[in-house]
């Protein structure tokens, strides 16, 4: 365990002398706002709704929410009331009439200077995708993001194992897009293995992550995991 941390700290600090050499070869993690994120494949093909949903969510409803709907932001110990979990599997089975209803009595009227009835029409009807998988645990819009900041730099923004610090391995990352855990979406073996490392200690260049992720982490960043495959779902 010891030497493995090193080797991750270790990497962390050579990919971090690399920041500045360019949008691609850079190591710098890949989060919102970096230039590398957006190219991280999004888990699910969204409705032009939807898009438009998740560009509003983003913008005007995150600050609060947080991009994965957690409700874990800087904003959130200022927010005045409980925030949901609007990440949670129940609100992929709601109705867009019943979503309206919740948002209505939550909010009234208090955003109607921010957003139009219909650009919350197009926000509500993005909210289903944050639960998803339903049918397995984790967040796969959140496990994108913990995949940029804590995994691309060596699986690479297109999960095929050629992320920026990959030459620095003796072994080659897994290659995501034809990973057979991953084409099963075998989500308990694949947390186990991204929590306890795949291979023998001291000789995988994997790391655990258990020490760094906690479950509920754990889980979405595995259910984001077949992004990089081609059986992407379209979303209802
Ligand atoms: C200023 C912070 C803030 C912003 C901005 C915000 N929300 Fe909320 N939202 C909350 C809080 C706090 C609650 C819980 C209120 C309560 O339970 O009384 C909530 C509740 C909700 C609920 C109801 C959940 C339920 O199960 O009852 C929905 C849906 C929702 N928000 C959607 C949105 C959308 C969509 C946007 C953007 C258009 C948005 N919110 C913007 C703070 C915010
Ligand atoms: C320091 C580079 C590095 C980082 C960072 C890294 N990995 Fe890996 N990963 C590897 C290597 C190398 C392998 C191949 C290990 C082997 O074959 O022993 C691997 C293998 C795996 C496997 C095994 C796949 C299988 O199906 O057998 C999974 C799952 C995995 N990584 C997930 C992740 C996740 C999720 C993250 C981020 C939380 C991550 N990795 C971060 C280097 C890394």
């Amino acid at each position: 365990m010891a030497t493995r941390a090193v080797v991750l700290f270790t990497l962390a600090a050579l990919t971090a002398v690399c920041e500045g050499c360019g949008a691609r070869s850079n190591g710098s993690p890949a989060e919102p706002g970096s230039p590398d994120f957006n190219d991280l494949p999004f888990p699910v093909h969204l409705t032009a709704q939807q898009s438009k949903g998740r560009k509003i969510f983003e913008e005007a409803c995150a600050s609060c929410h947080g991009r994965a709907g957690r409700g874990d932001t800087a904003t959130t110990p200022t927010v005045d009331g409980r925030l949901p979990d609007l990440s949670d599997k129940r609100y992929a089975t709601l109705t867009p009439t019943e979503l309206a209803a919740r948002f209505a009595a939550a909010h009234g009227e208090s955003l109607r200077s921010v957003v139009t009835a219909e650009s919350t029409r197009a926000a509500l009807s993005y909210l289903p995708v944050l639960a998803y998988p339903v049918d397995a645990a984790g967040s796969a819009v959140r496990g994108r993001e913990l995949y940029g900041r804590y995994c691309s730099s060596c699986h690479g923004i297109h999960g095929d194992g050629n992320g920026p610090a990959a030459v620095l391995l003796d072994t080659r990352p897994t290659d995501f897009t034809r990973d057979p855990l991953v084409m099963a979406r075998d989500f308990d073996a694949l947390v186990r293995d991204i929590r306890d490392g795949p291979g023998l200690p001291h000789i995988s260049s994997m790391p655990s992550w258990g020490p760094v992720l906690n479950p509920e982490a754990l889980a979405d960043v595995a259910a984001y995991l077949p992004a990089f495959t081609e059986t992407r779902p379209r979303h209802r």
